[in-house]
């Protein structure tokens, strides 16, 4: 557990926030996500603090998608972060969380007229528009309501992220934005600036997530000062905001090498301050939208192992009761995790086994050859950095009811996600007799 920001206590149990996980697991039953929530504080204030340092105004909004609840988004609130929503749902909760609606900002390559009317009417701080389709309805909804709102504009610089290609999102093959070098982003720009109600703020960027190397950031905002610098000297354009997106990459295993938070927001601001002179402009607000990096590694997954099932030769299956159902990302991104046995932490590791979760799919295993120590049924595993699309892409497959959340803070445990209840999975069913 050396890379993880966990103990061990003397029984040889896994702790975190300074509570023994098998204690907590035996409360609230498993599979459990628990979350450190000082980890979660301290990941908001590496971004914040860093701003802070270099004297940049700047607004950290945390993309809600890696995990939204509501004691979620009251911590997120509490550390005075904007908050990034890209649904309804996502909205609704925010709502829910009593956040300042002037700091929620809404995403979304295909946002309805609903979701628009609902963030309009609600008066949230900014709407960042994707397409032609979206400006018409946003022109239709004030005009209808009278009123203004901030606007950045989205757009694809076309960089290619060194990330899974499900979740690469600055390439030009992509659903978001407006391309900006085909011609689009400029038809959108003039149907945006000098608009009568539509405040266009600037422009907004993400390349994509689980990046690691500044030089991708980098490059992105040089495609977008190339942009500003031409509408800059074509329109007399000056962006007030400039938001760069998120993924900022964590580390899941030894593969991973994150760089710590301030050197991404460091290396951002001094390539916008250099374009800031070179255009010879005034230093934009930066707005950045970290979802994993402040969710992922305080989270842990624990569940309970059950069978064992030995293939001389080949391999052993060690399966818990949990899976897809609580972690897609190992199916759907071949995504890997650490984990370890959370009340056998101390105890040498003899052999390697594969975790297999309870679903019926063969694909639905969390960790290839682990090593352990000698494993028995019952015993609690302890999944590493599951705080971010764990619960978030959760589903009821199977027919499993969704696990519950605890937050723990100094030593203190609190349920904020109730377990789901069988009666829960089949709420919505009707009879057909
Ligand atoms: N901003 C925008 C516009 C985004 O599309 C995303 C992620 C973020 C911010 C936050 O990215 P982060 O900092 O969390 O990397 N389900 C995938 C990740 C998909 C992310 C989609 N957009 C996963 O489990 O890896």
């Amino acid at each position: 557990i050396d890379h993880h920001p966990f103990n061990v206590n003397d029984k040889g149990n896994l702790e975190i926030g300074g509570l023994d996980t098998i204690d907590l697991a035996q409360k609230y039953g498993t599979p459990l996500y628990v979350y450190d929530v000082s980890i979660i504080r301290e990941n908001c204030r590496a971004f914040v603090n860093t701003f802070r340092e270099l004297g940049v105004n700047a607004q950290v909004a945390y993309a809600s998608k890696a995990f939204s609840s509501i004691a979620m988004l009251q911590v997120v609130k509490q550390e005075g972060l904007s908050l990034d929503v890209v649904s309804e749902g996502e909205l609704f909760t925010a709502l829910q969380a009593e956040f300042p609606v002037e700091k929620i900002h809404l995403h979304g390559n295909n946002k309805s007229f609903h979701e628009l009317t609902m963030a309009i009417e609600n008066n949230i701080g900014c709407i960042v528009v994707d397409n032609f389709y979206e400006i018409q309805m946003i022109e239709k909804l004030l005009q209808e309501h009278n009123k203004e709102i901030d606007i950045l504009m989205r757009v694809t610089p076309g960089i290619i992220s060194k990330t899974h290609q499900y979740i690469m999102t600055g390439n030009e093959d992509s659903k978001f934005g407006f391309n900006l070098h085909n011609g689009q982003a400029d038809e959108a720009f003039k149907l945006l600036y000098n608009h009568d109600y539509i405040r266009f703020k600037g422009l907004h960027c993400h390349i994509g997530s689980q990046i690691f190397e500044t030089d991708r950031f980098v490059s992105a905002t040089d495609l977008l000062f190339k942009k500003l610098k031409e509408w800059k000297n074509d329109y007399g354009f000056v962006p007030d905001i400039l938001n760069l997106g998120g993924g900022f990459g964590i580390r899941y295993t030894s593969e991973d090498k994150p760089l710590p938070y301030n050197k991404y927001v460091e290396a951002l601001v001094s390539n916008v301050k250099q374009h800031v002179e070179d255009v010879n402009i005034q230093m934009p607000e930066i707005w950045i939208e970290p979802g994993r990096a402040i969710a992922g590694n305080a989270g842990i997954t624990l569940y309970t192992i059950g069978s064992i099932k030995k293939i001389p030769g080949v391999r052993e299956y060690i399966s818990v009761d949990g899976g897809l159902t609580d972690n897609l990302r190992p199916a759907l991104y071949q995504a890997k995790y650490e984990g370890v046995v959370a009340n056998k932490v101390n105890q040498p590791t003899t052999n390697e086994v594969s975790i297999a979760g309870k679903c019926c799919e063969s694909g639905d295993m969390l960790i290839w050859d682990l090593p352990v120590p000698k494993i028995e049924s019952g015993d609690i595993l302890a999944v590493f950095s599951t705080g971010a699309y764990g619960y978030s892409m959760s589903s009821h497959y199977n027919r499993f009811p969704k696990a519950a959340v605890v937050f723990v803070e100094d030593g203190v445990d609190k349920q904020v996600v109730q377990r789901e209840t069988f009666q829960d999975v089949v709420k919505n069913d009707l009879s057909y007799e």
